[in-house]
């Protein structure tokens, strides 16, 4: 499966296809991210339970008859909600060999890091394969970065990204993608950072690592209104914002989410390169 991953690389965005499927039987071999029930297998605990506010986490908007990118699904609960919800549900995952955009923290020996976490996310991949063969799932996956869709993936009614923008270098980059092949809303949801959220509406962006903390996994936190502002500069109209909690290892913490509806295409969609 590594070769066969890794063997997009070299081919155009064009080009890429969705992932074949892998078969997992052993939940063992499994990491959950998420806390998942999974049917004929049990329930599986995990660092997240968004079970109790999922319709929070996704903005409450309508799933039925839509077509569904999202964005970082790790071990895909939101995944599978949404398709049992009625969504056609399209996810784009990390590729295998290039699990994130590391930190370049000068006292950390990235290498093992980077090595070990190529092993974390393979394990995470499993837990969502596994999952997906008991759900009977139709989800297809394509491997990539969210700066950079293949294009093969198509056009999307909702575009949902949770905890992603956190783990990219260049959100807005991927703000701009994500706009761009999606007609009817976006849903951005992210932690709240407690220092963001006295002046929530002040469009702030917090730079999460420093050599002292040596932080290697996160670069940013954002306000709500750092977010909405974004969306509004890529044609969103219509933006709302929410806030809810959500637990993780038994712990509620503060999240927002943002969405945006009734978009009007821009000339940004088209490239960034100028002819004139
Ligand atoms: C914190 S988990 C969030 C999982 C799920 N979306 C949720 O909200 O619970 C972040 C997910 O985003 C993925 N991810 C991080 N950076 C990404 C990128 N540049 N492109 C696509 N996925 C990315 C990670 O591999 C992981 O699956």
């Amino acid at each position: 499966m590594t070769n066969q991953q890794s063997a997009f690389t070299t081919l155009t965005a064009a080009e890429v296809t969705a992932v074949a499927p892998w078969l997992v039987d052993d939940p063992h071999n499994c990491h959950f991210y998420h806390t998942m029930e999974i049917p004929s297998a049990g329930l599986f605990e995990g660092h997240v339970d968004l079970r109790p506010g999922v319709q929070a986490y996704l903005g409450d908007i309508s799933l039925a008859g839509q077509r569904v990118l999202e964005v970082g699904p790790a071990s895909g609960f939101l995944t599978f909600y949404m398709e049992q919800a009625g969504a056609e549900v399209v996810a784009l995952e990390v590729p295998d060999d290039e699990p994130l955009e590391m930190v370049p923290q000068p006292d950390l020996d990235l290498e093992a890091i980077y090595c070990d976490r190529i092993a974390h996310m393979q394990a995470i991949k499993r837990g969502f394969w596994f999952a997906h063969r008991h759900y009977d799932s139709r989800v297809q996956v394509y491997s990539g970065h969210a700066d950079r869709l293949p294009t093969a993936m198509g056009r999307f009614d909702v575009t949902i990204l949770g905890g992603v923008l956190l783990h990219c270098q260049n959100p807005m980059a991927v703000l701009r993608a994500c706009s761009a092949v999606t007609d009817g809303a976006i849903v951005i949801t992210e932690q709240a950072h407690p220092a963001l959220m006295r002046t929530p509406k002040a469009p702030l962006c917090w730079f999460a690592p420093s050599r002292a903390n040596r932080i290697w996994d996160v670069w940013w936190r954002f306000s709500p209104g750092f977010i909405v502002q974004a969306l509004e500069l890529l044609g969103w109209h219509e933006l709302t914002w929410s806030t809810h909690d959500q637990l993780s290892q038994g712990q509620a913490y503060q999240h927002f989410t943002v969405v945006g509806r009734n978009r009007v295409q821009s000339r940004c969609d088209v490239s960034a390169s100028h002819t004139c």
